[in-house]
């Protein structure tokens, strides 16, 4: 399949997928070495939220490959003030290499890559998170092979970490269990996505009201803010999520030497307690870490099929 944009997780075959992580662990274990943007060719890196490690990976991986990025807040541009998406995708694809945008809507990206001529990254939008998730998979495959491996998603699984954990751990053959009540799980759609997907992987999906339930002997157990970017009604969320806090008591239902996730930033005493963050069977500074590997692996593999 070729590979134009990287929309949503599914966007890489398995195949793919594999690749491009088998890449980011050469890029981690030789980081000066790949230089794919050599010229240096420019990435436009696009914020409509705000963001800390995404911002800060793309634009030193992007360097780190010998490129030049020019990280933008929408505001400051002419987007802040209703220029087109279609038209800045036009403009965008005559000067750079490459785009990145953090956006709102998922028909946002859809329109900038409909009209770009160069690959468009998803940097997060409403629906989908697939950089992290590339970061995810990479760390999980520093403690164990992928497939056949157990991932725990607790809490809200009704948004871009959950959707993209069922999809990208599900290319990976992956058993995923989400932990969420009613109102916090993935859309049928995403779903039946995933079902497809483990046909051919032989992963699976398994959804659950029950937090215990959903972390018992499991490999991996990730979790993600209560209140995502945008959202307002945050005293019905913390009411109706409170019970799926990730924290010793409930970690102690995973197996002996499961690891946890969490993409960042936490919301400690929220969705995961200090105890776990900041524990022995924590991984997430790794897993901010290999944002950059992942993403620049990712870059490489797009400008290969591009070229
Ligand atoms: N995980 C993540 O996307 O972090 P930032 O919002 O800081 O980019």
């Amino acid at each position: 399949m070729t590979l134009k944009h990287f929309l949503k997780d599914d966007d890489l075959t398995t195949a793919q997928q594999a690749e491009v992580l088998e890449l980011a662990a050469q890029m981690k274990a030789h980081r000066y070495a790949y230089r794919a943007l050599a010229g240096p060719q420019s990435v436009a890196v696009i914020f409509e939220k705000p963001s800390t490690r995404t911002r800060l990976s793309f634009d030193i991986g992007i360097a780190e490959l010998g490129g030049h990025s020019v990280v933008i807040d929408s505001q400051s541009t002419q987007l802040g003030r209703g220029e087109t998406l279609a038209d800045t995708a036009r403009v965008l694809s005559r000067y750079v290499s490459a785009i990145v945008i953090r956006t709102f809507g998922d028909e946002r990206i859809a329109e900038l890559a409909e009209h770009a001529t160069v690959p468009v990254v998803n940097a997060l939008t409403d629906g989908w998170h697939p950089c992290q998730l590339l970061a995810d998979l990479q760390t999980v495959a520093e403690h164990k092979p992928l497939k056949g491996t157990s991932i725990a998603y607790i809490g809200d699984a009704a948004f871009n970490m959950g959707n993209s954990t069922v999809i990208a751990a599900s290319l990976a053959g992956m058993h995923v269990r989400i932990g969420a009540p009613e109102d916090y799980q993935p859309a049928a759609a995403v779903l039946e996505r995933a079902a497809a997907i483990n046909a051919e992987t032989g992963g699976s999906v398994t959804v659950t009201t029950d937090p215990v339930a959903a972390v018992e002997g499991a490999d991996v157990v990730s979790t993600d803010a209560w209140v995502s970017m945008g959202m307002a009604d945050s005293a019905k969320r913390f009411g109706d999520l409170h019970r799926y806090q990730l924290n010793d008591d409930l970690l102690s239902h995973a197996a002996e030497d499961a690891i946890v996730l969490h993409c960042l930033p936490a919301h400690r005493g929220e969705e995961i307690t200090d105890e776990v963050i900041d524990g022995p069977r924590s991984r997430v500074f790794c897993q901010a870490e290999n944002r950059l590997h992942a993403q620049k692996a990712l870059l490489a593999r797009l400008l290969q099929e591009a070229s």
